[in-house]
């Protein structure tokens, strides 16, 4: 008696691989790898690729891994760049409405017992996200932005509350509906306001209110 083989069609590519994978000994995992499969298998269904055309993207993706090395992530940047890394910020980051949202990470200071802090710096500006490698290239060539608005990154704690990683986002800036990694959100927004008469060399004042959870209790 021969085995039912059941051959790859258009429709059934992603369930054969699927059925493989659930046979296997680390169901989370093969259930992770799986939903990458359909969504890849999707894609192809709707591109249609030309085997030449998926040999470029396969090309693609090497360079992607040859110039990333412990100083260059260019795959945390196609994952920056396509609003991947900012997803899985949403998805892991639920709070109460209201309270300041995390976006990616970025100097500590101690809050007074109100809860003030401050610091001088200097004004940030916006700059250009690395563009000399395949991500910035094929993103470039898209006319896709390449440029971040300016900000600051924040990282606060205090005991009992949820730790804020966020940025506050200069709303002035030209850039500022445009961020490459999808991090501005309304209530990152921040007014940079003249400092009368420049006293002690300061132009400019930021003030940001940042509203911490309450750190959920292990159930
Ligand atoms: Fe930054």
């Amino acid at each position: 008696m021969s085995a039912a083989i059941q051959a790859l069609q258009e429709q059934n590519s992603a369930d054969l691989v699927a059925r493989r994978l659930a046979a296997g000994a680390e169901p989370e995992l093969a259930g992770m790898v799986a939903a990458i499969v359909r969504s890849v298998h999707q894609a192809v269904r709707e591109i249609r690729p030309t085997a030449q055309q998926w040999r470029a993207l396969l090309a693609f993706l090497t360079d992607v891994g040859h110039v990333s090395d412990e100083r260059r992530q260019e795959w945390v940047l196609l994952s920056d760049m396509l609003g991947i890394t900012q997803l899985v910020e949403e998805i892991n980051a639920r709070r109460p409405k209201g309270t300041t949202p995390n976006t990616s990470r970025g100097l500590f200071y101690r809050a007074d017992d109100n809860g003030d802090f401050g610091y001088r710096t200097v004004r940030p500006a916006g700059y250009k996200v690395p563009d000399d490698g395949p991500v910035g290239e094929l993103l470039g060539r898209l006319g896709y932005p390449l440029r971040r608005p300016a900000h600051l990154h924040f990282l606060i704690s205090a005991p009992g509350f949820e730790t804020v990683t966020t940025q506050v986002y200069d709303r002035s800036d030209p850039y500022i509906d445009k961020d490459p990694l999808l991090g501005v959100k309304p209530e990152l927004l921040a007014d940079f306001r003249r400092t009368p008469n420049e006293r002690a060399g300061v132009a400019w004042s930021l003030d940001f209110t940042f509203v911490m959870a309450r750190a959920r209790r292990p159930s």
